[in-house]
């Protein structure tokens, strides 16, 4: 095995390891892509500003996000069916967030469910709250998450109903993977993954299955959403939501000025400014590329987080400049955890922590919470 020196080369290694399916389904975005990728692409034109001869020792990382210390402003996002990259990989990549010292945020679609990963770890995580039809069952949810001790709720707005995905649809995705020769032929090419999934018992949705009510066809996430999202999820849910649930409330999926400021007005504790990983809106631009005119606008009255195009600690960096409080990684340790489960979820962490340290330490920064827009190249600059 070559080394493994980048998020990159996780990659790679996850694309060998994981079934064809899952793999793309982490590693796709909706329609032609174009937002997907300008997520990545429009880190790139931003330069850093090189600083020398200042003193660089004693750097450090260290935050807080909604008021939670953090050992480096970045949380592992929420991802659905997180259990399919991995065997367990919710509960493998929840122990590696808490023995990193990151948050790790539970999605709805996970297959470990909320109490699963609350037996098998110590410290506190994020559940990120897709609301149903079914209020009851959201409330349930809430509760769960609560009783889990959880520390966040993240409530995703921009999935209502679900972008079209193009490898989904061609590779009729589905958690369990459906026994047709196609699938049967992807699955058994990676026996390393076979082997450790006929070992766990989680293997279809968990936070779902013997909790919700007259589900059909629980193992497409096609046709679950369509017919148990709620449509109808507006602003003014987001009262009784942050009511029931009386935590830290984060908003992600804002991408619009307009938006940011409604969202202020909820009394939330943060937004996320994202476009699900270009996985909704194709054509919508990129998160990186918003985030500033978002931080202007609101930036003085809520916490704003961004996620979206993450493959680097210099990515963390530049987002950070342009005043985002911390960001989300999503497929930066995915890839991890599909490659090497819990020490590969580790080794993401570890490879944005050092990229994040030394880009900092060589723009003459020692304090991530001292990094500012004065850490971009403008031409011109005094
Ligand atoms: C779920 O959140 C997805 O993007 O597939």
């Amino acid at each position: 095995m070559s080394a493994i020196v980048e998020i990159r080369d996780l990659e790679r290694l996850a694309r060998r390891r994981v079934p064809k399916m899952f793999f793309e389904y982490a590693n796709s975005g909706s329609w032609t892509e174009s937002t997907f990728r300008a997520n990545i692409e429009d880190f790139a034109p931003i330069r850093l500003r090189q600083r020398v001869a200042v003193d660089m020792t004693n750097r450090s990382l260290e935050t807080t996000m909604v008021g939670q210390k953090v050992a480096m402003p970045v949380v592992l996002a929420p991802i659905g069916m997180c259990g399919m990259q991995r065997a367990d990989g919710e509960i493998l990549a929840a122990k590696a967030a808490a023995d990193f010292g990151v948050p790790f945020t539970l999605s709805t679609m996970s297959i470990c469910s909320i109490e699963d990963v609350a037996a098998a770890t110590k410290k506190p995580f994020w559940f990120q709250l897709y609301v149903m039809r079914d209020r009851e069952f959201a409330g349930d949810l809430i509760d769960r998450a609560k009783a889990a001790g959880c520390s966040a709720l993240v409530l995703t707005l921009d999935l209502q109903i679900l972008g079209q995905r193009h490898n989904d649809l061609r590779n009729g995705l589905s958690a369990p993977p459906r026994f047709t020769p196609k699938h049967i032929w992807q699955v058994a090419t990676r026996p390393g993954w076979c082997m450790r999934m006929a070992g766990t018992r989680q293997r279809t949705f968990g936070n779902i299955v013997g909790h919700a009510k007259g589900v059909d066809d629980l193992s497409s996430l096609t046709s679950w959403t369509a017919e148990q999202f709620d449509p109808k999820l507006n602003w003014k849910d987001i009262e009784w939501i942050k009511k029931r649930w009386g935590g830290p409330l984060i908003l992600k999926g804002i991408l619009d000025v307009e938006d940011a400021r409604t969202a202020v007005k909820t009394g939330a504790d943060a937004i996320i400014v994202s476009n699900h990983g270009g996985r909704q809106l194709d054509g919508a631009p990129s998160a990186i590329s918003v985030l500033p005119e978002i931080v202007e606008a609101v930036g003085d009255k809520i916490e704003v987080h961004m996620d979206g195009g993450i493959r680097s600690g210099q990515d963390v960096l530049k987002a950070l400049c342009l005043g985002a409080r911390g960001v989300m990684i999503g497929r930066a340790y995915v890839f991890g955890l599909g490659a090497m489960g819990q020490a590969g979820v580790r080794m993401s962490l570890d490879i944005i922590a050092k990229e994040l340290d030394m880009t900092m330490a060589l723009c003459g920064e020692r304090k991530v919470t001292d990094l500012s827009r004065m850490n971009l190249y403008h031409s011109g600059q005094q």
